[in-house]
């Protein structure tokens, strides 16, 4: 049909980003557009992270890109939306003229009207989050999703936390939960669609309830690993200050909530985890992985860790690797702090140097990997269960998919196995994945059959 409007969306950053891009892909396909690759795109839209200034590099070369077929065209109409938008606002539009919308994460709910104004009237639309408590959200469910078999559902904006180095509570607002009923309503829709696995998220999902009277996130998790069809539920990132013992029983209790955490401990030296205002000390967070893994055996933890926060000194730089030796993390995302303009760590004096920071980055990186390889290695031989659910990133007939544990696993397999819970026996390990074959191939989860992924 020739009137249909072809767009292309660019996600950057994290779940939270992924599930706004899948509410925008199908509100604008309610509205009869379509999506296309980028080279025949009528309309770009960005979807943007501020975590660190490579985030945010990564955008603006990308929108770099688009200046010359714009001065020849004036094609295609580039929008940018979310976090980065919400920090950058009208710089975007006066560096990029091909910019005609950039809106924070706050206002999606008005980003399809601006985006058919742009193109009929060639209006620009600047709408930022003025004030951090205001949502005007998309209702759109994510019924068009990047991922048939698995969806992301948003259930808190926000974040008032303020730990020193972090923009999210600048860009994203403060932390609001959305209703219990939306968000139940919304899994229900989403499993009818074919969603086998939900992850709940948030910036601070255990803070969930919060700001509504007498509802937490242990009742939000039960009353939504209930709803009929929804095989496997997870949630993220939790904070570790707020991860509370009957969350932990809830885990344990409830079989569909999957036995996987990302518990981000940022620091092993307790006097930087006072400095980055996180709440906790090496000794309480090790409190609550001893009470996690008594409760699940089978538990995965992933972890997050920053290096070159400023003032980190060697010693408090070797707390950290002792930390992630101590707690044999599944996986952890290491960055190089990065200063984000107007936190108060990009003040503080004691900045540490690039390339010290480019060192300690390298060292936590090889010992992790060594660490998650020396765990993947114990599992080879053993049977697990796996949801299959896309194609590997590289090499042809191979599948993709996860344990209940959160481990990526790929296997030889056709289109035919995806959305399939496939017995899988692993056959090699690598420190980021193991490699496996399928024994058998189920519809549903093999409960009784299911076998423990982690050794001891
Ligand atoms: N809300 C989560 C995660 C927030 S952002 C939490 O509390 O842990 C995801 C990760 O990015 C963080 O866990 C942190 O490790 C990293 N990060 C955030 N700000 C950063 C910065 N300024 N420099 C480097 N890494 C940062
Ligand atoms: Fe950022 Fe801290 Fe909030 Fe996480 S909890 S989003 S790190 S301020
Ligand atoms: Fe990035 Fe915003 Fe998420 S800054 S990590 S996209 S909340």
């Amino acid at each position: 049909m020739p009137n249909m409007v072809r767009f292309h969306l660019h996600v950057f950053g994290c779940q939270m980003n992924v599930y706004d891009a899948d509410r925008l892909r199908s509100a604008l396909v309610n509205r009869g557009w379509v999506e296309a690759p980028e080279d025949t795109a009528e309309v770009i839209v960005f979807v943007t992270c501020s975590i660190r200034e490579k985030a945010e590099q990564k955008v603006l070369s990308a929108l770099g890109r688009h200046g010359r077929s714009w001065s020849r065209a004036s094609r295609p109409l580039v929008a940018v939306i979310g976090c980065m938008a919400q920090r950058m606002g009208e710089g975007l539009m006066r560096r990029f003229p091909w910019v005609c919308l950039v809106a924070g994460p706050r206002h999606l709910g008005l980003v399809p009207e601006a985006l058919e104004d742009a193109l009929r009237n060639g209006k620009r639309h600047l709408i930022l989050d003025a004030d951090a408590r205001e949502i005007i959200d998309l209702d759109e469910i994510p019924i068009v999703r990047s991922n048939p078999y698995k969806a992301y559902v948003t259930i808190a904006h926000g974040c008032d936390n303020f730990c020193t180095y972090c923009i999210v509570p600048y860009v994203r607002g403060r932390f609001r939960s959305r209703r219990p009923e939306d968000v139940i309503c919304e899994v229900e829709r989403l499993v009818k669609s074919g969603v086998l696995e939900v992850t709940l998220v948030g910036q601070n999902v255990n803070s969930y309830g919060r700001d509504l009277k007498g509802y937490s996130f242990p009742r939000l998790l039960e009353d939504v690993a209930s709803i009929p069809g929804l095989v496997r539920l997870r949630f993220t990132t939790s904070h570790p200050r707020d991860f509370t013992d009957d969350l932990i029983e809830a885990m344990a209790r409830v079989e569909s909530i999957c036995p996987s955490v990302n518990l981000p401990i940022q620091s092993g030296s307790d006097r930087i985890l006072r400095l980055m205002n996180r709440g906790y000390t090496v000794a309480e967070y090790a409190a609550k992985v001893e009470k996690l893994r008594d409760a699940l055996p089978q538990l995965g933890l992933t972890s997050d860790l920053i290096v070159g926060f400023p003032t980190e000194s060697d010693e408090d730089f070797r707390a950290s690797l002792r930390a992630l030796e101590a707690f044999h993390f599944d996986q952890v995302h290491t960055a190089s702090y990065s200063p984000r303009e107007g936190t108060p760590a990009a003040r503080m004096t004691g900045q540490v140097s690039e390339e010290t920071k480019r060192e300690r980055l390298c060292a936590v990186n090889a010992l992790q990997s060594e660490i998650a390889l020396e765990i993947n290695k114990s599992l080879v031989g053993k049977e697990c269960e796996v949801l299959l659910d896309g194609f590997a990133p590289k090499g042809e007939g191979l599948l993709q998919g996860r344990t209940a544990t959160d481990k990526v696993v790929i296997v030889p397999g056709d289109a035919n196995c995806l959305g399939k819970f496939a017995l899988v026996k692993f056959v090699r390990a690598e420190h980021w994945c193991l490699h496996g074959e399928i024994l058998s191939l189920h519809p549903f989860p093999l409960r009784e059959r299911e076998v423990s992924d982690r050794a001891g």
